[in-house]
């Protein structure tokens, strides 16, 4: 049974004191719905902020992006030991955002992905097709060959220790959500595609969808049989918002 997982991706956006006014109004839904994962992902400076606030919390603490090393001659890179040191649990790798604006080609990500585990952290793997790949109907293909690179480097059971969001480009910050069937065709034909190499791995391993998710959208999303959270950016800015999506997933 794949436990639901919400987590809010921040993006570049927060201060202290967006920080502490989220976080603290964030602790009462996550604890009344213990069935559900709750995770933030805010920008780096405010990580040990957020480790403070999160003490005695069931809200779990991810980062955005990683370098792939440990340490040495990166100027403005930030690695998966450090994060470490600051409680995190999750780090996403290939979020769209990256993949375009910074250049991520499907090795780097495939290596950010391998960095994050060997540091003994949960990657979750940011897969999905651009709009003009939607329209083509090349949805399947693109994520397939995301996945591959990542399973050619790290192997398919590394996806047994992982996280794997479906974010279709089109639907991120845009207020267009895939409609619950369209999300669930596409994590079905994920799992189809893993479960070709591990059983086992495939139905174990949580698929969120992600692309502006909403309180309001959230439940018929979570009903599907192959969707099993949510990867929120806008919506987790606000914490009503936020904490239905979390209520949503009870
Ligand atoms: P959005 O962002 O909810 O604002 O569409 C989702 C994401 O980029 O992870």
């Amino acid at each position: 049974m794949r436990q639901t997982l919400v987590m809010g991706n921040w993006k570049l956006n927060g201060s202290k004191s967006m920080v502490a006014e989220l976080i603290n109004a964030l602790k009462a839904p996550a604890t009344d719905t213990p069935s559900v994962a709750v995770a933030v992902c805010p920008p780096v400076l405010f990580l040990g902020q957020a480790q403070a606030l999160l003490t005695d919390s069931n809200i779990a603490l991810g980062a955005q992006d990683a370098d792939i090393h440990a340490q040495g001659a990166f100027t403005g890179e930030h690695s998966p030991a450090m994060y470490s040191e600051f409680g995190v649990h999750y780090v996403l790798v290939g979020h769209s955002e990256r993949r375009t604006l910074h250049g991520e080609s499907d090795a780097m990500v495939a290596a950010k992905f391998a960095a994050v585990q060997q540091a003994g952290l949960v990657p979750v793997l940011c897969i999905g097709e651009t709009l003009e790949q939607f329209e083509e109907g090349e949805t399947r293909a693109v994520v397939e060959r995301q996945l591959h690179e990542v399973i050619a480097h790290s192997g398919i059971d590394a996806l047994a220790n992982a996280v794997i969001a479906y974010e279709p480009v089109w639907a991120i910050g845009t207020g267009k959500t895939a409609t619950p069937e369209i999300a669930q065709g596409v994590h079905a034909a994920i799992r189809a595609f893993l479960a070709e190499q591990n059983a086992d791995v495939a139905a174990g391993v949580q698929i969120l969808y992600g692309g502006s998710v909403k309180g309001a959208s959230a439940a018929g999303l979570f009903a599907m049989d192959d969707i099993d959270g949510a990867l929120v950016g806008g919506a987790a800015l606000q914490a009503d918002e936020f904490a239905a999506i979390i209520r949503a997933g009870a």
